[in-house]
């Protein structure tokens, strides 16, 4: 914060400068000229550019009155030239193209210039240019998220004045625009690095603030002695720097205020030593693989207000001479191996305590139920924490907390009155995964903006309380909350209301769904399942012109969807199943909800034929209408489903990001969704109804199919001779149809196959063999009078009918269908969401790009938010 007011001091100074050469070059203007030299060098500068729209104001004899440049006011010469590109410049719906192309060593005539700044713009690629070693009296030099790359230019070790250095955060480039989205298909990604060693360093000795952030240093094996050699050096920013050895400190006193090393991949243990940086103010380490004990000489750093050591592999306990670090202000540990009990003894002198986050360890709290810290929280993350069985009655004191997770923490209490009251200054609470008991109270009420507030996986009962107009999220699922729905939703006011995610599911809840969503209008996420909810959709449900996911299976629901579900232009999601829906599957369906990727109409009662329109929903990867009284016939349209038809991979994949993405720490409903839809497997299951014809052999273009499941209908002809061209297929079961002719030799090909069933049709002729097909019995070719060859008793050279005894098909039951198909998706779901976090954890450039997207993100974005 020093640093940072220090700098802001220095800026300021600049401007200030500035707006006095602006005001005196209005008034007298041949005070203020620049020399000529140095504006024929800025003009063949701006020459060098490939787009310098942004430099149009460059005209005119006086330099010094042009944008981004500072003169000296005695001397008349630039000491400044300030070209950072900024997010401000958004005209007309689109963005004023940075600056790029080609920096021409005119800029050698600027002989006193002493500041530099060139961040945020977009030089695509290229390298920092060599000659930006010999501009001698640059003290301020800032090349911040320019997207250069390739190597540093060692000349850099001549700009001996220099105090700033900033050549952080030029590897990653979204489209701008997209500020929701990110599409890995249209970033660039660029690499600047360090390719043998930072000797060049060691030149600059004034060196304040060095900030490489983002640049690959995994080849400059001795970076901390090289840097530790600059006398000066009080900030040191090297996160996402690929580090990984962290030398033993031989360690001489250091000055260092700042020191950030976050993900690296640095895997020692912390020097005894820790507390010779007196001075450190700030240490973050978080994300590398630290391990062993945190030194109990981290007491001595008695000048430390922040400590992040989030996301290693520290174990041991807390050192009780944390409590000597009495500057302490923001604490950050979770997900470590910590172990032990923290007593009131290790928390006594953080009286400047304000961010505990300490989640996921092992850690316990073992505190007297009178006790009264000396702190005033106002972040609290204590997941995975033994707290309970008592609520902590602490938190009574804490008057400025607005972010607690208490969730999965053994509380199985029920929550005190006083904490309803004090909850009202919350904007994120987390209760969830408790087994906490009693009821909700009937009116929540919250003075901040807006509110998550989570409470699943508890023992919540009673009704549901009144929705608050400021809750952004609202999870209860997984309680035994009973009564139903209007309470909460039919408030009479009509205010607006910011819910955006809703989750009532698994519980007791009963009635109708009420007609009071016209007010819901930010709804994106809907999950009403597992519930003992009757009645229609209601109307008003219309207005939901947001939603992205709809989940109502698993209740009593009836009647014809409503045609105004129309409006869910943006829907991606529906599940219905296992309710009494009737009518036919809409046509409109495949019209008005472009974004449908999943679906799920499973166990209703929807009659008619399979709507031919279904084919435009060209994100459909999940079609789900089995077990209802569906008839006609497959249509041949279903070949061009083309979310199905390709075999995606990874690299393919979108990443939605709602804003709750950005605080990434936090979780909530709406990241959850956004994760969990990447994982959607593709499934197209028409079993149990009516239909009828031929499987049209052109569904087997849908390669990117995992589960095909078309049985108990009345389908006809032969199975498509080329089947085994749907290589990904999991899961095929043609059974209880009455398909003729022989089993195609391709189907042989399916080597991901682990279910198959091809058992009562009317199929005939020896069973292909294949290393995958020989790991199935002979239950699942019963029942067809023709087949012979193993693993049926039936040898092929005769002509005997050789009947096969009738078992009964394991999958007779309906309801053990469902249930293993819903076993079956729900790995799928976890996989995928594993999978997700894998992806992050292994293509490293694609963990770094999206944590830097989510860190560029919130940037903006909390500007947005609150
Ligand atoms: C610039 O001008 C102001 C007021 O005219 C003066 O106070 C300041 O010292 C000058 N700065 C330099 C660097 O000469
Ligand atoms: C970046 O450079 C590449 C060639 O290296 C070029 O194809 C691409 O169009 C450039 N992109 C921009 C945005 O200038
Ligand atoms: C460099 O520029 C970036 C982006 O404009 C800014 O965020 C950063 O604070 C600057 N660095 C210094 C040392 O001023
Ligand atoms: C600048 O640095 C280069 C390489 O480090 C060196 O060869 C050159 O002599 C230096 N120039 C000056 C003026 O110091
Ligand atoms: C960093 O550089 C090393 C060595 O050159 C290379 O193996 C690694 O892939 C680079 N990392 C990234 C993220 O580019
Ligand atoms: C901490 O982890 C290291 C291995 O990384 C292990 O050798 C040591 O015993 C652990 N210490 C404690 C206190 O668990
Ligand atoms: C709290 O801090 C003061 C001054 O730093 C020190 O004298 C005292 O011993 C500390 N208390 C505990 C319990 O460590
Ligand atoms: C908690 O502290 C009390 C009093 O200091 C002690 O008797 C008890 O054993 C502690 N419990 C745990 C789990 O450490
Ligand atoms: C709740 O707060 C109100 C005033 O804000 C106060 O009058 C009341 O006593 C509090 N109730 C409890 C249980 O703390
Ligand atoms: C509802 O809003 C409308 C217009 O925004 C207003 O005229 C009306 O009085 C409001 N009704 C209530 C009950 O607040
Ligand atoms: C649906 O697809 C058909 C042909 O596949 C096409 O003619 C029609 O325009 C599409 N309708 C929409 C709304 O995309």
């Amino acid at each position: 914060m020093v640093k940072k007011s220090r700098l802001l001091a220095i800026f300021l100074a600049i401007s200030f400068l500035a707006t006095i050469n602006f005001s005196s070059s209005n008034g007298d203007a041949n005070n203020m000229l620049c020399t000529s030299i140095e504006r024929q060098a800025l003009l063949t500068f701006r020459q060098g550019l490939a787009n310098p729209k942004k430099l149009s104001s460059w005209v005119g004899e006086d330099c010094c009155a042009w944008a981004g440049i500072h003169c000296d006011n005695m001397t008349g010469s630039v000491v400044s030239l300030n070209l950072k590109n900024s997010y401000d410049d958004y005209v007309d719906g689109s963005w004023l193209a940075p600056l790029g192309g080609e920096i021409s060593p005119s800029l050698l005539e600027l002989k006193h210039l002493r500041s530099l700044d060139l961040s945020m713009n977009d030089f695509n690629g290229t390298s920092i240019p060599d000659f930006i070693g010999s501009l001698q009296n640059l003290y301020y030099l800032n090349l911040s998220r320019a997207l250069f790359s390739g190597k540093i230019p060692p000349q850099l070790g001549n700009l001996s004045e220099l105090r700033y250095l900033d050549m952080s955060r030029n590897s990653f480039y979204v489209p701008l625009g997209t500020v929701f989205t990110l599409d890995l298909r249209y970033s660039r990604h660029f690499v600047l690095e360090e390719v043998e060693n930072l000797q060049w360093l060691s030149h600059l000795s004034h060196l304040e603030y060095l900030d490489m952030s983002d640049v690959n240093l995994s080849k400059a094996s001795r970076w901390l002695e090289e840097i530790s050699t600059l006398p000066s050096l009080l900030e040191l920013h090297l996160s996402y720097c690929e580090l990984g050895s962290f030398p033993s400190l031989r360690c001489s006193p250091s000055n260092l205020e700042l020191i950030k090393l976050g993900s690296n991949k640095v895997s020692s243990s912390l020097p005894r030593k820790l507390g010779n940086f007196k001075n450190l103010h700030c240490l973050d380490l978080s994300d590398n693989s630290f391990s062993g004990p945190v030194p109990v000489s981290l007491g001595r750093l008695s000048s430390l207000r922040m400590l992040y050591l989030t996301g290693n592999k520290f174990n041991g306990s807390l050192p009780e001479s944390l409590t000597h670090v009495s500057n302490l202000e923001e604490l950050r540990i979770s997900y470590n191996s910590f172990e032990g009990v923290v007593t009131e003894t290790h928390l006594a002198n953080l009286t400047r305590l304000k961010v505990f986050d300490a989640s996921s360890n092992s850690l316990a709290l073992n505190v007297s139920s009178a006790w009264i810290p000396n702190f005033q929280l106002t972040q609290l993350h204590l997941q995975s924490w033994k707290l309970g069985p008592q609520f902590p009655a602490w938190l009574r004191t804490q008057n400025s907390l607005s972010y607690l997770d208490l969730s999965n923490a053994k509380i199985s209490d029920k929550v005190p009155t006083w904490f309803w009251n004090m909850s009202s200054q919350l904007s994120r609470f987390n209760l969830s995964h408790n087994q906490i008991k009693g009821k909700l109270p009937n009116m929540l009420k919250f003075d901040v903006f807006s509110v998550g507030i989570y409470l699943g996986s508890n023992h919540f009962s009673g009704p549901l309380p009144r929705l608050p107009s400021n809750v952004r999220e609202l999870d209860l699922s997984k309680n035994s909350i009973t009564g139903n729905i209007s309470f909460l939703l039919c408030n009479p006011s009509n205010e607006t209301y910011k819910l955006s995610g809703l989750d009532l599911s698994r519980n007791l809840l009963s009635g109708e769904i009420p007609n009071c969503w016209r007010h819901l209008t930010d709804l994106i996420l809907v999950k009403l399942d597992n519930n003992f909810l009757r009645g229609n959709i209601p109307s008003s449900m219309s207005f939901l012109s947001q939603i992205q996911s709809f989940d109502v299976r698993y209740n009593s629901l009836s009647g014809k969807l409503p045609f105004g579900l129309q409006n869910w232009s943006m829907l991606e999601s529906v599940n219905l199943g296992s309710n009494n829906f009737s009518g036919s599957i809409p046509s409109w369906i495949g019209q008005s909800l472009p974004k449908l990727m999943f679906l799920g109409l499973r166990s209703n009662k929807f009659n008619g034929e399979i709507p031919r329109e279904l084919c435009n929903l060209t994100s459909l990867q999940t079609l789900d209408i089995a077990y209802n009284n569906l008839s006609g016939t497959i249509p041949g349209c279903f070949s061009n489903l083309s979310a199905m038809l390709t075999k995606r991979n990874e690299s393919d994949m979108t990443y939605r990001g709602f804003e709750e993405t950005m605080l990434l720490a936090t979780k909530g409903l709406l990241l959850e969704y956004a994760r969990s839809t990447l994982a959607f497997v593709t499934i197209m299951d028409l079993s149990q109804n009516n239909l009828s014809g031929e499987i049209p052999p052109k569904i087997t273009h849908l390669l990117g199919l995992r589960y095909l499941i078309l049985s108990n209908n009345h389908f006809t002809g032969k199975i498509p001779e080329k089947i085994g061209d749907m290589v990904l297929l999991e899961n095929l079961d043609l059974s209880r149809n009455q398909l003729g002719g022989k089993i195609p030799p391709s189907i042989s090909r399916l080597t991901s196959l682990s279910k198959l069933n091809l058992s009562y049709n009317n199929l005939s002729g020896e069973i292909p063999r294949g290393p995958q097909l020989q790991t199935f019995t002979e239950l699942i070719y019963i029942s067809n009078n023709g087949l012979c060859g193993t693993p049926l008793w039936k040898m092929c050279s005769g002509n005997g009918s050789g009947q096969i005894p009738k078992i009964k098909d394991p999958d007779d039951d309906e309801n053990d269908t469902i249930a293993q198909f819903y076993v079956a998706i729900a790995p799928g779901f976890v996989v995928g969401l594993a999978g997700f976090c894998a992806i992050l954890v292994f293509v490293d450039s694609w963990r770094i790009a999206y944590f830097r997207f989510i860190e560029d993100m919130k940037d903006r974005l909390f500007a947005l938010f609150q």
